[in-house]
């Protein structure tokens, strides 16, 4: 299956969860068995040209595409966790979304140094969520030069704003 093809999974739900935002779902893709399969292939063939030793993932949809392509390529999988989730003394970052703001946390002991970490997520938008996670793995030790997303909201600048902290972005599809 192409991305094109991919992209017709993927549902479009207007003023969801604010008035005037395009919520991109991805639960109609996932729930297609052959569109998630041609999804994590294609995440999977482009993590692996990277060199990635470990795929890091931010909760919640960016572990369902993350852990996939950990498991297809046999890396280790880095939770990257929403706040208070994680039972051990954590390193945080704050962020801003599209629709609101949020945290990141992570286990600074679940990387080793100069280990090379690929982001994957689903969906890219204002980039704060992905610049989070790359500061947030980057102050662990680890390094990261590459972010893989199902899609890229473009008109949002998040691939860009990735791009002026040097990481290579790459995605399947966009909805401009
Ligand atoms: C969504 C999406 C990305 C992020 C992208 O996650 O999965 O992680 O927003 O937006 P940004 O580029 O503007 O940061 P959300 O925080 O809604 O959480 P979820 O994965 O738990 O649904
Ligand atoms: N995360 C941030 N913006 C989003 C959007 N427009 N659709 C789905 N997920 C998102």
């Amino acid at each position: 299956m192409t991305p094109d093809e991919i992209k017709q999974l993927i549902r479009t739900v207007p003023d969801f969860p604010k008035p005037g935002i395009q919520f991109r779902d991805i639960t109609t893709l996932i729930g297609h068995g052959p569109g998630l399969a041609a999804t994590v292939e294609h995440l999977s063939q482009r993590a692996a040209d990277t060199g990635a030793e470990a795929v890091a993932g931010m909760e919640a949809r960016g572990f369902i595409f993350g852990a996939a392509v950990s498991v297809r390529l046999g890396l280790p999988f880095i939770p990257v966790r929403k706040p208070g989730k994680l039972p051990i003394e954590t390193i945080g970052v704050d962020y801003a979304l599209e629709y609101g703001t949020d945290r990141l946390e992570m286990d600074p002991a679940a990387v080793s140094d100069g280990q090379r970490v690929v982001v994957v997520d689903d969906l890219i938008a204002t980039g704060g969520t992905a610049e989070a996670a790359v500061k947030l793995i980057r102050s662990a030790g680890a390094l990261v030069e590459d972010a893989l997303f199902v899609i890229d909201l473009p008109d949002l600048g998040g691939s860009e704003l990735l791009r002026g902290s040097k990481v290579n972005v790459s995605s399947l599809l966009e909805f401009a």
